[in-house]
């Protein structure tokens, strides 16, 4: 298993993960509207691979305007087995390492498996609609995982 940060010259390793992606981009939609190039913009995007260089999960933060937000999926084949816990891990201990004092995401109001693992990385819902949460995390603010 290992963690890699992509740049905009790995685009056909991030194309990789999208095409085996299955459902998991029914509620991961950041590339619907987006070339795979928009990860240049990142702060930071992420592949985890898996020992055969296979990649099985992604991460991002991204900056728009003052907000800093993040992204995550886990290829459908490999949900429930402990990567999106993995990929936060990193992504925390990036935002803390940048010292971001604030990070933010959305997630639909069904996805209970998402919900659940942002609220154990200390993630706090701050706005919402009919479909969609708000979550804020704070810097400082301790959490179980880290
Ligand atoms: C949400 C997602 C990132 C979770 O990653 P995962 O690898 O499946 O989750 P993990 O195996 O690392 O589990 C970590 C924690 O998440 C929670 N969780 C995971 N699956 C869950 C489920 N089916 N029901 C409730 N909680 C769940 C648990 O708290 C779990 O910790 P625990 O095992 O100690 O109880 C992953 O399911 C995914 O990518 N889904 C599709 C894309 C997506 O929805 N991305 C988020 C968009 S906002």
């Amino acid at each position: 298993m290992k963690i890699v940060k992509l740049q905009v010259s790995d685009l056909a390793l991030l194309n990789d993960f999208i095409d085996q992606c299955g459902t998991s981009l029914n509620t991961f939609r950041y590339f619907n509207h987006r070339p795979l190039k928009t990860i240049q913009n990142h702060i930071i995007t992420v592949l985890l691979l898996d020992a055969t260089g296979n990649p099985i999960a992604y991460g991002h933060l991204e900056q728009e305007h003052e907000k800093v937000w993040l992204g995550i999926c886990v290829a459908e084949n490999n949900i429930g087995r402990g990567y999106g816990k993995r990929m936060m891990e990193e992504l925390i201990i990036q935002a803390k390492l940048m010292k971001l004092e604030f990070v933010f995401l959305t997630v639909d109001k069904s996805n209970f498996a998402a919900i659940k693992l942002y609220e154990k990385f200390g993630f706090n819902p701050i706005h919402e609609n009919e479909i969609k949460v708000w979550y804020q995390w704070r810097l400082g603010i301790s959490n179980s995982e880290i």
